[in-house]
């Protein structure tokens, strides 16, 4: 039997602190608690001044398994997650090769339990090779041993509506959810910032807000004539967020997701021509990432998925046209979500538990992430010292890639310990295992 006994945590910041006794993977006690005499290999964390969540789960990472294994591989990016207080999370398709057949899904699903870190779901490919051309076989990837539950072309948006319409309703009769990266493909020929003074003055090509507002309007009117449920990624823009509260208050059954990286970057940052705010969609102005946070709050926004997207130092410390898009987010999310969301008021912890673990596991059809912290509960858990800082630095982190926006910031929040089903994966910034 393996047992662990955290001392004197506070559930969701709420509350007198209590101890938590997690027996085989579950939660058994909550209360004032000593080890059972008999139990002489239990693990005792000191929690003393710590908030106790549901482990957080990422329904957007990228992991560079297959294909790009030098900037991030299923073991590597697990490790970040867990680092970061993640107990699931869910791996885009944009492989190489594409994660379209099950042969790939399972790859990815297997390779994510023998790494044993978190719980590695990978994302299906909705297009055969990402092409936009027909649909991929998503039946066979639903039914296969990974039990593919989200699917997504993203870094590319499904762009053809009779496409997008036919996969919306496959995705009804299968169960699953269908993940759209927005963007209208002939709005962003080119396109490198988003489209706005600071593009102007830079001279970039621009990539306009209504790119973005109007796949998510079509969308959700697709979605909702074929009775389906629709999943927005990386919500960008303001407009976005009023078209997310339209269709919601007509009871379409849309989701959506915003980044941290939207919630406190923005195109000022682009002055620098460091390539390493470039990504996709663009970092856009103060006042959208201002209405993005007022949507989280307000749940017109549902949860906060990552994006994290490793790229190679080649590829990002290059000119700005040829540079890939993307960010490291995993091991900085939390500490992002406090700094925007949980000292500005606009969140408690409570409402870190529902954006970072309940919703996406939610919307990504997990029964056994982002529970309640009880007796009888899986104990996939995360613990956070809510006031101690640090400051962060790409080559610390455990991903391969370095890419991170928020080099020698100091940030709020650290994680100081994960729990899959009661096995501690991460604690005080080093991997357990
Ligand atoms: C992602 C990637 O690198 O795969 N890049 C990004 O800028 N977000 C693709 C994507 O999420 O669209
Ligand atoms: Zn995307
Ligand atoms: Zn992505």
């Amino acid at each position: 039997m393996t047992t662990v006994l955290i001392k004197g945590a506070r559930p969701y910041g709420e509350g007198d602190p209590v101890d938590v006794l997690i027996e085989d993977g579950v939660i058994t006690d909550l209360g004032a608690l000593e080890v059972p005499a008999d139990d002489t290999d239990a693990e005792v964390i000191d929690a003393a001044g710590q908030v106790l969540l549901p482990g957080f789960v990422d329904l957007h990472t990228h992991l560079r398994e297959p294909g790009r294994e030098d900037t991030e591989t299923i073991a590597t990016g697990s490790a970040a997650a867990a680092l970061g207080g993640y107990t699931a999370v869910f791996a885009m398709a944009n492989t190489d090769p594409v994660a379209d057949n099950a042969v790939i899904v399972d790859h990815v699903w297997r390779r994510g339990q023998e790494a044993g870190l978190v719980d590695v779901h990978p994302v299906g490919a909705v297009t055969v090779g990402l092409k936009g051309e027909r649909l991929a076989e998503l039946g066979t990837m639903a039914k296969s041993e990974a039990k593919v539950k989200v699917f997504s072309d993203d870094g590319l948006c499904v762009a053809d509506p009779l496409l997008m319409r036919r996969a919306l309703e496959y995705s009804t009769a299968l169960g699953v959810v269908i993940a759209q990266h927005a963007e209208e493909p002939r709005l962003t020929v080119g396109a490198q910032a988003h489209e706005g003074e600071q593009s102007a003055r830079l001279g970039y090509t621009g990539w306009p807000a209504s790119a973005e507002e109007s796949i998510v309007a079509r969308d959700c009117l697709l979605a909702r004539h074929a009775n389906a449920r629709l999943h927005v990624c990386h919500v960008s823009t303001s407009g976005t967020a009023d078209i997310l509260r339209w269709a919601k208050e007509r009871g379409t059954q849309v989701s959506a997701e915003v980044t941290p990286h939207h919630l406190l970057l923005t195109d000022e940052r682009l002055a620098t021509y460091d390539p390493i705010n470039k990504v996709n969609p663009p970092l856009r102005t103060g006042s959208d990432a201002e209405k993005l946070r007022a949507a989280l709050a307000e749940g017109v926004i549902d949860c906060v998925a990552t994006d994290h997207a490793p790229h190679a130092v080649q590829d990002k410390d290059c000119e700005w046209n040829s540079a890939r898009p993307g960010m490291l987010g995993l091991q900085t999310a939390l500490s992002i979500v406090v700094e925007t969301m949980v000292r500005t008021g606009l969140l408690d912890w409570r409402g870190v538990a529902r954006v970072m673990s309940e919703r996406p596991a939610e919307i990504g059809n997990l029964t056994d992430h982002g529970r309640p912290i009880e007796v009888g509960e899986p104990a996939n858990l995360t613990l956070v010292d809510p006031d101690t800082e640090w400051t962060v630095r790409g080559v610390e982190l455990a991903s391969i890639a370095a890419n991170t926006p928020y080099e020698g910031m100091r940030l709020p929040g650290v994680v100081t310990a994960t729990l899959l089903r009661g096995r501690i994966t991460a604690r005080e910034g080093k991997i357990t295992q």
